[in-house]
């Protein structure tokens, strides 16, 4: 199993962010998490990438404890934060290559490195053009370099569409699909539909906890449509 999360349980103060999450993963699958705004979707994903460390419960990937061993979990996962911060200053090439030599590779590997996530996100002939006057497409290709470039087998990737063109949504959606094919992928988005374009499977979250596991298809079926299914199945209002 690529990933197994068993009974995940985080608080902040006396806020249940997350209460008792759990789902497992496997190569090829594709699963969108979806919720309203303050649902427990960053927060899960967060502790699944092993920035965040649970209350209760775990996340293993390839059976390696994320909070426990999390340096060598972290080997294993690409995690592409909400609004990834880039250094505007500097190439795609440079920044890449910093990002390599920080995880410890060696300059030739950082190189190669570089050379394959650049290819695997199309970043063409941008990669030695300064990131500031890069398009917002490129820039989150670029973050998606950034995540891919240690080769992970798991992609976790909070909101890669948001904010960008239906053109830019569109390419990073072919590369989120293509991305997918061998490797396992949670992607978190408020689109529905990016969820039945893209995704295997649907994660809907609610207050904390999953009510709905299957795939888009199915839960749309169900309940007429998958935005139905969104509205039937959460309480659909914001939480602070
Ligand atoms: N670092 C934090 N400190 C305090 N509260 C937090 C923190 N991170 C998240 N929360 C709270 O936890 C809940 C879940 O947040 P989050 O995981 O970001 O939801 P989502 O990504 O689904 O919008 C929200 O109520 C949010 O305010
Ligand atoms: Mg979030």
């Amino acid at each position: 199993m690529l990933l197994q999360v068993d009974g995940l349980r985080k608080t902040f103060g006396r806020r249940v962010a997350v209460d008792g999450v759990g789902f497992s993963l496997d190569v090829g699958e594709i699963v969108g998490f979806l919720g309203p705004n303050g649902a427990g979707k960053t927060t899960t994903m967060r502790m699944i990438a092993g920035y965040l460390e649970p209350d209760e419960g775990a996340a293993k990937v390839f059976n390696i404890d994320v909070a426990r061993e999390r340096r060598r979990a972290q080997e294993r996962v690409g995690y592409l934060p909400e609004g990834a911060p880039l250094y505007g200053e500097m190439t795609p090439w440079t920044f890449l290559r910093f990002v390599g030599e920080a995880r410890g590779m060696t300059r030739e590997a950082a190189r190669h490195a570089v050379r394959r996530a650049a290819q695997d996100t199309r970043l063409g002939d941008t990669i030695d053009q300064p990131i500031e006057t890069l398009s917002k497409g490129f820039r989150r290709r670029v973050g998606l370099a950034s995540a891919l470039l240690h080769d992970p087998l798991l992609l976790v990737l909070d909101e890669p569409t948001d904010g960008l063109d239906p053109n830019q949504r569109h390419s990073v959606r072919d590369l989120i699909r293509r991305l997918g094919q061998d490797r396992g992928l949670i992607i978190s988005t408020h689109s529905l539909e990016e969820v039945e374009a893209v995704c295997t499977r649907a994660i809907i979250i609610d207050q904390g906890r999953i009510v709905a596991d299957a795939a888009p298809a199915a839960l749309a079926g169900e309940h007429g449509s998958l935005e139905k299914a969104f509205e039937a199945l959460t309480r659909g209002e914001e939480r602070a």
